[in-house]
């Protein structure tokens, strides 16, 4: 295999670059320049993947679903992805993968999203904002006395993982298994697991299937005030509620959509405080709801966890003289397309002044835009709210060394940050 170690990546020439290598995918800044720069559309010959990066042709792609789909063909649209005979036996014995939101196209994809957009209406989201800011008030709780904290297991994470799992009504005992079965899905969209890892990937979503299964038979029986009851309930245009399979697909993409990618962006801003101080002494000397809403922007477009999404060519496209063949895999680099120089202006900087802060593509563009994204704002700006009128002077645990990324392809965030701050007199 072809390797990007030993490489000097801002010097080699750009076609031995391997986007699919962990290092890349844990560090992609200096790789996703030269490819904007130099090879907009990359064909990598190892993964076959077209890699899509600047801005304008992401923000095309996403608006083009007619020729960029989001139904996967083969393999890919399997809820695990393997061709080992052990995982194809175990997940015989479970519910297919049906395309649904993220994986489907309109009129199909539009169908799917009508079932839950009442969840996420704005009314439903104000009556939301108390528990949000309960919630992470208790979060702190938990760990403020202690002067510092590993902040993505005791806050990133439980903030989105008690928000969902509030509106999906599934009880506070059961959010460790909401995590194990997320992280699960997550590690199979990583494209990084050996067998072993694979194996249980599958026997985890299998669980989250029967869990899950159980759960929706009994609000059939008897419907309650949760999204569950409504998906499961619901008849759109008259048409038959939806079986067990699309519940258990629209489920899962609300799981992985919804906690990882909050997670990661609100444990991402508070590394981004540390390492920009001019930034946080602006929030610092005017916490007010426009301020915070601004950083919270910027940490989007910075963070972007969901640093790629994939699409399906429908027919022969050529773009900046590379033809990309029918029915090639694609990606649409959000992530990349958010650190564009024709878009943002220094856009390496972090800088929550920037006067064009909401044209970043981090909750995607077009009809697959982000079902989700009022609620991950809201949760960002009470989250850090709640944040700053307790906690300040945020560094680096003592000891700690600088925090790491996961290489995942398609999703971008922190394993970890030890954290020391002072409390707010
Ligand atoms: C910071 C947090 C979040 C980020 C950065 C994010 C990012 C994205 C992006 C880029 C897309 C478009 C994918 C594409 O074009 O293929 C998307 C779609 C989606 N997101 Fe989010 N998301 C976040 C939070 C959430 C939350 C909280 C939920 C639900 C609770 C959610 C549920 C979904 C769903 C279901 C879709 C598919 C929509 C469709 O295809 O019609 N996301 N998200």
């Amino acid at each position: 295999m072809s390797s990007t170690e030993g490489l000097n990546i801002e010097h080699c020439p750009v076609g031995d670059i391997v986007p699919m290598h962990p290092e890349m995918l844990r560090c992609p800044a200096v790789m996703n320049r030269r490819l904007r720069e130099e090879a907009p559309v990359f064909h990598d010959p190892m993964s076959g993947i077209y890699f899509i990066s600047r801005y304008a042709d992401v923000v095309a792609m996403a608006q083009d679903p007619a020729t960029f789909s989001s139904v996967m063909p083969g393999s890919a649209s399997r809820a695990v992805n393997s061709d080992d005979q052990e995982v194809l036996d175990l997940m015989r014995s479970g519910y297919p993968n049906v395309p649904t939101m993220l994986t489907q196209d309109p009129p199909l994809q539009r169908r799917y999203r009508k079932f839950v957009d009442g969840a996420f209406s704005p009314s439903s989201l104000k009556a939301l904002e108390p528990f949000i800011e309960q919630t992470s008030h208790s979060l702190i709780d938990g760990f403020a006395a202690a002067g510092q904290c590993e902040f993505l297991d005791t806050f990133g994470v439980p903030l989105p993982l008690r928000v969902i799992a509030s509106q999906l009504g599934t009880p506070v005992e059961d959010l460790p298994l909401l995590r194990k079965w997320t992280e699960a899905f997550i590690g199979n969209l990583s494209q990084q697991l050996d067998r072993e890892g694979t194996i249980a990937a599958a026997k985890n979503i299998l669980e989250f299937q029967q869990y899950f299964v159980a759960k929706m038979d009994e609000r059939r029986a008897s419907p309650r005030e949760d999204i569950l009851s409504q998906v499961v309930n619901a008849s759109i245009d008259g048409e038959k509620p939806l079986d067990n399979a699309e519940c258990l697909s629209m489920l899962s993409q609300i799981l992985v959509a919804g906690n990882e990618t909050t997670a990661a962006s609100i444990t991402e801003g508070i590394w981004l405080l540390i390492q920009n101080p001019d930034q946080y002494a602006l929030i610092k000397n005017d916490p007010s709801p426009a301020m915070i809403s601004r950083f919270v922007e910027e940490v989007l477009r910075y963070s972007s966890p969901s640093a790629n999404m994939f699409r399906r060519t429908t027919r022969e496209v050529t773009l900046h003289g590379v033809t990309i063949p029918e029915n090639s895999v694609c990606f649409a680099r959000f992530a990349s397309a958010n650190q564009d120089e024709e878009a943002f202006a220094n856009a390496a900087e972090f800088n929550i002044m920037r006067d064009n802060l909401k044209n970043h593509v981090a909750f995607g563009k077009g009809i697959h835009h982000c079902l989700g994204a009022a609620l991950a704002r809201r949760e960002m700006n009470i989250g850090f709210k709640v944040i700053f009128s307790r906690l300040q002077n945020f560094s680096l645990a003592p000891g700690a060394e600088e925090p790491d990324f996961s290489p995942n392809a398609l999703l971008h965030g922190l394993t970890a940050l030890e954290v020391a701050f002072e409390l707010v007199e």
